[in-house]
This record gives C-alpha cells, sequence and structure tokens, in this order.
C-alpha cells in the first residue's frame, strides 16, 4: 500500500508523507503524535486493522482487515477548521461515486450512507490555541471489503462497498481517489471557494424531520437547512429555530 501511494499519488502535499501500519490501535492518536512533533501537513496514517478505532461521541469504530482505517494532518487557518468535516465528507462522497458507481448521502453532519446503512464515518480531532490551530486531524474510517454480517455489531447498521456492488473493491486505487479528492476540495477552500452548496447537495438529512440527540438532551423538528459553519438548523413544531453544532440524527417516518 505506502509503495502504491507513493508511486501513484499525483497530489501536491495530501499523502507526500504516508506511515503505514499492519495492525495499530488507532491512526488518530499515532497522527496525533506526529503532528505535536511537527509532522508536515498532508502526512497520512494508514492501518490495514486497528485494534481500538474510535469513532465520534466516545463510540468504538470497528476496523477490521478489508476497510479503510486513515488519517490526515491539516494545519488550516482557524476560518478553514468548520469545513474540514464539509471536504472530508464530501470527498468521500465523491470518490465512492466515481470509483464504485454508486449514490452515498451524507447523514448530518458527516455520516456516509448508503441506502439506510453506513458505509463511513469521519472523525475530526483538533488542537486550537486562541486563533491558532496547531493542528487538526481527520480520520476516515471505510467499509470497503467486508462482510458486515460477519459483525454483529455493526450488521444491521452497515454496508460495505463491496457488498453493494458485488465484487472486491481496490483499497488502494480507492485510496488514491479519496486523497486526491480530498486535496482539491481543500486548495478549492483555501482559495476561498464555498463548498457549503455542493455538501449541502449532499445530504439526505435535510427537508426530514429528525431527532436529535446532543448530550443527553433530545430534541425533535425539521431539518431545514445548514450554516456555512456546517451546523444544523432545526425548525420545531411551534414555528421556532434552533442551531445545533454536534449531535447524533436519527430521520423520522412521517
Ligand atoms: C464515526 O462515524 O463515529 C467516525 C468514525 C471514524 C473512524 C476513523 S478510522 C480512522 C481513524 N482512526 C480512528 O480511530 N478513527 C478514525
Amino acid at each position: 500500500m505506502e509503495d502504491f501511494l507513493k508511486r501513484a499519488l499525483r497530489t501536491k502535499f495530501v499523502g507526500k508523507r504516508v506511515v503505514h501500519y499492519c495492525a495499530v490501535t488507532s491512526t488518530m492518536e499515532v497522527a496525533r503524535r506526529l503532528a505535536q512533533q511537527g509532522a508536515p501537513e498532508g502526512t497520512i496514517v494508514i492501518a490495514d486493522e486497528q485494534t481500538m478505532g474510535r469513532g465520534r461521541l466516545g463510540r468504538t469504530w470497528l476496523s477490521p482487515k478489508g476497510s479503510l482505517a486513515l488519517s490526515i494532518i491539516f494545519c488550516p487557518p482557524l476560518k478553514l477548521l468548520p469545513q474540514l468535516i464539509m471536504i472530508t465528507s464530501l470527498a468521500a462522497v465523491n470518490s465512492i461515486r466515481q470509483f464504485c458507481g454508486l449514490k452515498p448521502m451524507i447523514k448530518w453532519p458527516n455520516d456516509i450512507l448508503i441506502g439506510e446503512k453506513k458505509v463511513c464515518g469521519i472523525l475530526i480531532d483538533s488542537e486550537v490555541e486562541g486563533d491558532l490551530v496547531n493542528f487538526a486531524i481527520a480520520g476516515i474510517g471505510m467499509n470497503v471489503n467486508l462482510a458486515p454480517a460477519s459483525f454483529p455489531e455493526i450488521s444491521n447498521l452497515a454496508t460495505s462497498l463491496s457488498q453493494e456492488v458485488g465484487k472486491e473493491v481496490s483499497l488502494p486505487e480507492l485510496t488514491i481517489a479519496l486523497l486526491t479528492e480530498i486535496e482539491q476540495l481543500y486548495i478549492k477552500a483555501q482559495t476561498g471557494v464555498s463548498i457549503h452548496e455542493e455538501w449541502r447537495d449532499s445530504l439526505e438529512t435535510l427537508g426530514k424531520w429528525v431527532r436529535v440527540k446532543v448530550g443527553g438532551v433530545i430534541d425533535e423538528g425539521k431539518a431545514e437547512s445548514v450554516g456555512e459553519d456546517g451546523s444544523l438548523l432545526l425548525r420545531h413544531r411551534d414555528g421556532s429555530l434552533t442551531r445545533i453544532t454536534s449531535g447524533d440524527v436519527t430521520v423520522l417516518k412521517d
């Protein structure tokens, strides 16, 4: 994988340095250590398998062999930090579309679904001091070549690319497509071109009645729109509007 990426990647900075593990606890932890030691922007940490993969909201993330587990180090200006979620989730959607011909959608804020099943999750960690982002790490976990039915923890909720297309998918080539797309969108956002609309158009959540769990608090309403910062605007039945910056969304059946 490492050699293939070095040979085939045509990016300017994403993946110029690749740190590859056959197995590691979590690529997020390794990337954080490297970032603290001053690793250059675009450094990626990739693992064939994670033994303690980390998901959003303190959950664990299952990443056995056959899945993609990748973290990328960024040093964005503060105003670009909220866009990292949009950049990575949109890049995941675009690369799955291009490479597999599937039609994934994003469940706010950053779950990638095919139909109603999750195929990819994204986690953003950052270290910010005042107005300065020391580093941000985008972690991407994708079910590529695995049979969710073999994993009871996720069998009802998850799908994989191989399951959807009915054959194995080339993990190295998909990784190239994903990294290329991430870099292109990141550069676009850096030059001031907003990717907000493109991200919004890939959200399956908008216009639906949803239940949002934020910490222990549950809120319900219609997912009306998303702000430039990625927040969700929830319209309640009484007409009031709430802005939600993080949480877990369940789409309610009408
Ligand atoms: C989620 O949907 O909860 C986010 C999952 C993010 C998983 C990826 S896999 C690569 C990186 N390393 C981790 O431990 N987590 C992220």
